[in-house]
């Protein structure tokens, strides 16, 4: 959190719900960057993240859109997570005590300069007591279909990355993006990492577990609807010390977990708009 107080307000929007609960989103990306639950951090942020409004931000959940991976016509991951969002409804209480808010993106000359589309993003966070809920709606104002990927690409804290499990995926086909694409099948009832991972899992159960996060003693339960596919990155020790905006130790204590539309374009027609979500619950143990 630290890292988050030392940045200008006017680029953080905070969602408070009192007891340690809160949430605060950066402008640049919609990024979330920081999750505490009870007090407790879920999420990881790099010490080495980047805020210079250019960058992705390296850590939290960056959101990607119109492009999951390298793209020939823009950045890798699409320019969502580059752009800064309009905050559309700021932080609200309802009558529970949740704490919802909104922001969105549209086309503009920069985005239309590499991908000539016209669309509007609405994304929406509400933040419970121990629960997370995002949505994601792709709206088209085109006027011809067009085709996307998108995934919400979290980045979860770890004491231990080699004790992190992560469960409801056995018997999945995945592709494996550092073994040439292999399509191989998932043996394991509880994924461990113990080396560079970059996997697509595909056709996805709508509930996994990623057990033993943020101090190691909590599981999060994430629950998607139109979020097939599951990316499991680690970048290990190489690949860590390659990136400049994250530490070369600090493999050990992240794992992303990525609900998303990848492994297949989704078409929106003119008019049409498509809802994508993911909810977060974080039950106080390590459920394995
Ligand atoms: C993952 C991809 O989603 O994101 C990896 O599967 C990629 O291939 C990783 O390395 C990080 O990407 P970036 O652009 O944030 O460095």
């Amino acid at each position: 959190m630290d890292v988050v107080q030392n940045l200008p307000q006017s680029d953080v929007v905070i969602l408070d719900r009192g007891d340690g609960t809160s949430a605060a989103v950066h402008l640049h990306g919609a990024t979330l960057l920081s999750w505490q639950c009870q007090g407790k951090e879920i999420l990881f942020l790099s010490q080495n993240a980047v805020f210079d409004h250019k960058k992705a931000i390296r850590g939290g959940v960056p959101l990607v859109f119109p492009h999951f991976g390298p793209w020939q016509h823009g950045p890798q991951h699409g320019f969502a997570r580059i752009k800064r969002w309009k905050l559309e409804i700021p932080p609200s209480k309802d009558k529970h005590g949740n704490v919802i808010s909104a922001f969105s993106l549209e086309d503009d000359e920069f985005t239309r300069s590499s991908w000539e589309k016209r669309f509007r993003l609405v994304y929406t966070l509400v933040l419970q007591e121990k629960e997370l809920s995002f949505s994601l709606v792709v709206h088209s104002n085109d006027q011809n279909p067009f085709e996307f990927t998108t995934l919400l690409h979290t980045y979860f804290r770890t004491p231990d990355v080699t004790r992190t499990a992560v469960i409801g995926l056995q018997q999945l086909k995945y592709t494996d993006k550092v073994n040439n694409d292999q399509v191989l099948e998932e043996t394991r009832e509880a994924i461990l990492l113990s080396e560079n991972y970059d996997r697509i899992y595909s056709n996805c159960p709508p509930e996994i577990v990623v057990g033993r996060i943020a101090d190691g003693n909590c599981s999060a339960v994430l629950r998607t609807l139109n979020f097939p596919d599951i990316v499991l990155w680690n970048p290990w020790t190489e690949k860590a010390k390659a990136m400049s905006d994250f530490g070369d130790e600090e493999y050990k204590n992240m794992i992303c977990v990525e609900a998303g539309n990848v492994s297949q374009p989704i078409k929106i027609d003119p008019g049409q708009q498509i809802e994508f979500t993911q909810s977060i619950q974080i039950l106080p143990a390590p459920s394995l």
